[in-house]
């Protein structure tokens, strides 16, 4: 269960205040596939990064699975990214040093309890194959498409096995069809394996398997939409 209660969120650039969020209240229960909706700069990835313990809210309260993590320290913060949530990044974070396999290996290599190199390099292999990278698993980063990159970080993001998934704009790189495997397997790893799905899109072929779809617009929610499974959008 994920609970935020009036979070409010400002950048300072400068000397200029960026109200981000203006009082974001919202619950999402353990198993929701949730889809955020909004223009260029009302909020989502500020959302999704608060929600993913890589942020703190200045005002608000942030709940996951009844720990405040709003007012944890960052250490505490580490502990709860690494033990339950996996991210799918905007902008990927990949490392650019690291070949793709070992950019996968990388969250496992954080991990409290590390799993042996042989059920490390299984659980990597399977999802290389799932994303459809096994031809390019010595390949750094930058020798990759766009598309591509999406894909391993994709991979990197789930290789824990996270309850709660984040993906920021998770098939904007993608051609329709890869965009529709990667759809796939999100879908099938919160009906099968009752993750937690929170998807900041535009993506209609998303939204339309979503439970809930939240629309934000300067940093507000307008609407939360509770929608039936598989309705069209
Ligand atoms: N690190 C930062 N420093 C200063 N301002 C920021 C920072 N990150 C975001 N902002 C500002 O906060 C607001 C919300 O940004 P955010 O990235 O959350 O929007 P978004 O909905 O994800 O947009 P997009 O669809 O373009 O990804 C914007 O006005 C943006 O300029
Ligand atoms: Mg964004």
């Amino acid at each position: 269960m994920i609970e935020l209660t009036d979070v409010h969120k400002t950048y300072l650039l400068g000397k200029t205040r960026v109200a981000a969020l203006k009082g974001i209240s919202l619950s999402i229960a353990q198993g929701d596939f949730v889809s955020v909706a909004g223009p260029s700069g009302s909020g989502k990835s500020t959302l999704l990064n608060l929600i993913g313990c890589l942020d703190r809210p200045e005002r608000g309260s942030i709940s996951i699975d009844g720990e405040r993590v709003s007012t944890a320290d960052r250490n505490r913060l580490a502990e709860i990214r690494a033990r339950k949530i996996g991210f799918i990044f905007q902008s990927f974070n990949l490392i650019p040093v690291l070949n793709i396999y070992e950019n996968i290996e990388f969250p496992l290599l954080l991990a409290h309890k590390k799993p042996d190199a042989a059920a490390r390099r299984k659980r990597i292999s399977r999802l290389i194959e799932q994303v459809g990278l096994t031809g390019q698993i010595k390949h750094r980063p930058d020798e990759l498409s766009g598309g591509q990159r999406q894909r391993v970080a994709i991979a990197r993001a789930l290789v824990t096995g996270p309850s709660i998934l984040l993906a920021d704009e998770p098939t904007a790189n993608l051609d329709s069809e890869t965009g529709r495997t990667i759809l796939a397997l999100l879908r099938s790893l919160n009906e099968i394996d009752k993750v937690t799905l929170l998807i900041a899109t535009h993506d209609t072929d998303i939204m339309q398997y979503a439970s809930h779809i939240y629309r934000i617009h300067d940093g507000r929610l307008a609407a939360a939409a509770d929608r039936p499974q598989h309705a069209t959008v």
